[in-house]
Formats: structure tokens, sequence, C-alpha cells
């Protein structure tokens, strides 16, 4: 437990998220509308069953579902719902920027074509500038168990949008997919000047984070849990200040830790690496950005002042411009 006090600082304090799947923040209130709204049949009779069923042993357990519950999602009037949700929950947390990803596969890969979900999205977005003063960047996430070409198609589709995203992720289920898979697309999208990210070492081994850095030349690692297993791999992303998108809850929950108690944060911070804090799939996983803060602060041994250095870093690691960045950065000082 840490510091009285902490969790009211954090709080407090202006913060940034940068890991985050829009489509895992689709509450079963919510997917049990839409699916009435569209009359799209669910395998659920109630919004408990739904909620009872989010019991999983592994990633894929989740994505079974996750992949299920966004089936409710046809129109643009549903995506700005399903983001204006999401950015509501960040006024109130007090999450003044966040980068959001979303499955583009997902989506047309059951029929539907990219306009809605783009139209719904960036609807959204400008929604939550000028109604929350909530700023909002999106990153478009290939999806790993489809093969490099579905990617490359995604990726053709995907930058007539080119000024309305910030980059690239790789998402879905790790093991048996190496980031490898996809150097050619990641090539292309670097070569187009777009930030690049990717799940890696979420289950997969020490490797995949490796391949993400040194095949497909990413910003910033999303997880990267088992890069702990490898001291030469930890140095190296101590060495690139590469910041891990780490998400507790969600590591709890998909089993990738026993408890919280022995979430790998302490260890990752002890080691010098630059890390934030992100809540991955709220809805499924229980809990939004300020939850996962507090998740945190009731397991492990972090200061206060190395709670508000994992804050501060969800804006020094994020795809914001140089200026922006120092702007956002001055605000997060200024409130401390
Ligand atoms: N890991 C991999 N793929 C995902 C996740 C995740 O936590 N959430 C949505 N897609
Ligand atoms: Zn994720």
């Amino acid at each position: 437990m840490g510091d009285p006090g902490t969790l009211s600082l954090i709080e407090a304090l202006p913060k940034a998220e940068l890991h985050m799947h829009v489509e895992g923040s689709l509450e079963p209130e919510h997917m049990a509308e839409l699916a009435r709204r569209n009359g799209v049949s669910l395998a659920f009779g109630s919004v408990e069953e739904i909620r009872a069923a989010y019991n999983f042993g592994n990633l894929q357990d989740f994505l079974d579902l996750y992949y299920q519950g966004m089936s409710v999602l046809l129109t643009a009037r549903d995506f700005e719902d399903l983001a204006m949700a999401y950015f509501k929950r960040c006024a109130d947390q007090n999450v003044v920027y966040t980068e959001i990803f979303f499955d583009p596969q997902g989506h047309t890969d059951r029929g539907l074509s990219l306009e809605p979900v783009m139209a719904g999205l960036t609807g959204a977005i400008a929604r939550a500038r000028a109604e929350l003063d909530v700023e909002v960047g999106l990153i478009p996430n290939f999806l790993r168990h489809l093969d490099e070409d579905s990617a490359l198609r995604t990726y053709d589709e995907m930058v007539r949008y080119s000024d309305q995203i910030l980059g690239f992720g790789l998402d879905s289920s790790e093991l048996g997919h190496p980031p490898s898979k996809f150097a050619r697309v990641f090539a292309r999208a670097k070569a187009d000047g777009f930030k690049l990210v990717a799940h890696a070492g979420e289950e997969g081994p020490p490797e995949y984070v490796w391949d993400s850095l040194d095949v497909l030349g990413v910003d910033r690692i999303d997880h990267g849990n088992r890069s702990l297993e490898d001291p030469a791999l930890v140095k190296r992303l101590v060495a690139d200040d590469m910041a891990l998108t780490v998400c507790p809850l969600s590591n709890l929950r998909l089993c990738g830790v026993d408890a919280m108690e022995n979430h790998p944060l302490r260890a990752m911070l002890d080691a010098g690496l630059t890390v934030t804090l992100n809540s991955d799939d709220p809805a499924y996983f229980g809990g939004y950005l300020m939850e996962n803060f507090t998740a945190i602060d009731q397991a492990l041994e972090v200061s206060r002042d190395e709670m508000v250095a994992i804050a501060r870093n969800g804006f020094a690691a994020s795809f914001l411009s140089d200026k922006a960045k120092a702007e956002r950065l001055a605000a997060f000082d200024a409130t401390l």
C-alpha cells in the first residue's frame, strides 16, 4: 500500500493513456443495447450472463469473447457512441489525452466497410475535443492471427485516412505469431512516416520483443512483461528509453500474473525501465485508468514519486508533437 494521498494526487493530475482498445471499452449494458438496436443475436441472455462469461484463463479466452462482443457494432453511430462513452470516462478521471487502438480487420472481416468505423470514431474524437477537452490520437492495429497479405490490404485502405491516424500497431493472439511475420507491412508504414507499436511479451517470449525492436522498429512496446526474463533485452530497452505500456488489471484477468502482488511492475521500475500504466480493455478487465493505478497502489510498494513519474511518462512516451508534449508536461508539473 502506498502513501495515503498518493491516489488523490494521481486523480487530480492530468493524465494520458497510451494502450486502450476502443472495442474493449464496450460495457456489457451497451453491448446488450446495441444488440437489441441492431437485431444482432448474442450467445448471452442477459447483461449478467455477459459479465459472468468474463472469466478468462488466457489471452485467447478473452479474444474469443472480444470478437463476439464487437459484432454488435454496425453503424457509424454505434462507433461514435462506443468511443464517446470511453471519452466521458476519460473526462471523469482527468485523462486529458488518449491514444486509442482499434482493429480494422475485426470489422472488415465480418463484412463491414471502414467508412462507418472511421466516420464514427473521428466524429467522437471531434466531439471529445469540443465537449470534453479530451484530445485523442488513433492507432489501427493489425490482427496478428491473420496473414500479412490481409494486413497489407488493410494498410492500403487505412492510408486513405492517413491524416487521421498516428501510426499502426499489432495485437491479437501473440503465441505462434511473431512480429517478424509483419516485417513488410511495418517497413511500409515506417517508410511512410507512421509511428509504430506492437504488443509483445504479453504471453510471447522475449524474442518477440527483440523482433519488435529490431525487425519492426517500433517506437513503444505494448505490455513487454516477459522482457524481464532476458537481462540483455532489459539493458537494451533502458538504453533506448523504450516505453512499455503496462496494463496491470489486464495481466491479472488474463492470468499473466497470479496475483497483483506478483505483478512485474516493481521489478520493471527497479530495472530502470520506462513504464506507463493503461487499461487495455477496461470493460472486460474491471476498470479504467484510475482503477489500474489503484490496483498497483494497493498491491505493490510503489512510492508516491514513482507513481507520479509513471503518470508523467504517459505524456513523455506519447506521440504528441514536441511542442504539444512540452505543453502537456509543463501543465502536469504545474499541477504537482
Ligand atoms: N492483447 C492482444 N490483443 C488484444 C488485446 C490484448 O490485451 N486486447 C485487444 N486485443
Ligand atoms: Zn492491448
